[in-house]
């Protein structure tokens, strides 16, 4: 798919619903007593997998219109093993909190998924899950990912060797199996996104939370009547970064998620110049929410270090490019998980950016951008089936000069269908 430069971007819009808080919205809505009403559900090729995963466990969901579905709880220990394996797709969230839930059903549960996930790690969940006595084997670390339990959960005191939401929150979803009295406590080296904690708050779980531990302890019962899911930041972000390169512009996303772990990269736009301003505040079922009006802004280089990371693990593509047209050099270091992700993004990002004519080098732990206020040349760039890639190259191109062709674009459907209209939509001809 070819993207010609644009002269502004301008406008309101709104983007589908986060795509973390869908998937969680899903898994514990399976394993609640009664029905969950999903409003706002974020629809995307990784939500899909949930969907299609939590169904293959017997669980049934109606789907009443495109983003609202009705989800029949099985209640805690109701889902059933399926013959066939689970089929995970592209969804890296999935294969790492999906497993929590099973080790507190009866039986053996095969998840695997496409090439780029079962060359993802999965050892980090299998390593604590097997500490609370759940017997997990992996194909060196990869998927396929094999479950055996009875059911039974021993309660554990975990410190993540990464800091990973996935991983707190598998520990912390096998925790609500503990035998009786158990606590399980997960310690982070840095805090990452909360919505497992809030979304088991509204379930009716007492959530400890202390600095940087959380702890639960075993439940007899979930209940989630309702989720209605924020607006996905990390699809909010292409426009914020749009709309703050491209002179003149002016744009209003609505309904977005502000969950202070998961908006890092507005802190760091704003300590580089950059013009968000967040109004009309809300909360929505413990998630914070906003608007966000952007203007376009001139930037300045600026670092980013391993305490930053986390908040904006999926954004850091996104803000090579911004480092790409702000005044003198940024760097990221710290952000080694980036290679683990659906393609090894410190490697893909750099290469594809060094493409368009900017000034990038990756770095075992991060990149270096020497940044130029100027339009990027633009050119050619292949997203190798990474979403975020193809979303990358997606803004690049209206931000570039000549325009950008992105190789297998429509990779972005596994975060973003509809990516490419709503970005027509607001992009201004130049
Ligand atoms: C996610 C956590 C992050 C993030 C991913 C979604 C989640 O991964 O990159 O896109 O929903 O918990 P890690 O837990 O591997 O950091």
């Amino acid at each position: 798919m070819r993207l010609s430069p644009a002269g502004t971007v301008a406008g309101h819009i709104a983007v589908p619903g986060d795509k973390s808080i869908s998937h969680r919205a899903l898994l514990l809505g399976a394993i609640a007593d009664g029905e969950t009403l999903i409003e706002r559900f974020g629809r995307s090729g990784d939500t899909e997998s949930t969907l299609r995963a939590v169904r293959a466990l017997g669980v049934r969901v109606l789907e009443e219109d495109v983003d609202r579905l009705r989800v029949h709880g099985v209640g805690l220990r109701g889902l059933r093993a399926p013959a066939a394996p689970i089929d995970c797709g592209n969804a890296g969230t999935l294969i790492r909190l999906l497993p929590g839930l099973l080790a507190g059903q009866r039986g053996r549960f095969e998840l695997t998924g496409d090439e780029s996930l079962r060359r993802r790690p999965v050892d980090r969940v299998a390593e604590p899950l097997g500490r609370m006595g759940v017997r997990v084997e992996t194909a060196e670390g990869r998927p396929p990912l094999v479950l055996e339990s009875d059911g039974e959960v021993r309660a554990i005191d975990y410190r993540l060797p990464v800091a990973s939401a996935q991983v707190k929150s598998a520990v912390l979803l096998a925790g609500l199996y503990a035998a009786e009295g158990g606590r399980t406590t997960v310690v982070e080296p840095r805090p990452t996104r909360d919505h497992t904690e809030l979304m088991l708050v509204s379930a009716g779980v007492r959530v400890a939370r202390r600095g940087s531990s959380a702890s639960v302890e075993p439940v007899e019962r979930l209940r989630l009547p309702s989720v209605d899911v924020p607006g996905d930041f990390s699809a909010a972000a292409p426009f914020v970064v749009a709309a703050t390169l491209l002179a003149g512009s002016e744009l209003t996303i609505h309904g977005v998620g502000l969950n202070p772990r998961r908006t890092g990269l507005l802190s760091v736009l704003e300590r580089m110049g950059g013009r968000v301003a967040v109004f009309n505040r809300r909360r929505v079922g413990g998630e914070a929410v906003g608007d966000l009006d952007v203007r376009s802004a001139q930037l300045v280089a600026t670092a980013v270090g391993a305490e930053e990371v986390p908040g904006m693990i999926d954004e850091l593509p996104l803000f090579a490019l911004a480092a790409a047209c702000a005044q003198g050099v940024s760097e990221v270091r710290g952000a080694e998980e980036l290679r683990l992700k659906e393609t090894d993004r410190i490697e893909t990002a750099t290469s594809a950016l060094r493409a368009l004519g900017v000034r990038i080098e990756a770095r075992e732990d991060g990149f270096r951008v020497r940044g130029v206020p100027t339009r990027i040349r633009g050119g050619a760039m292949d997203s190798g089936g990474d979403h975020r890639l193809a979303i990358l190259g997606a803004v690049a191109g209206v931000v570039s000069g000549r325009g950008v062709e992105v190789e297998d674009a429509q990779a972005a459907a596994i975060s973003f269908p509809g990516f490419f209209e709503l970005l027509d939509s607001v992009a201004r001809r130049a």
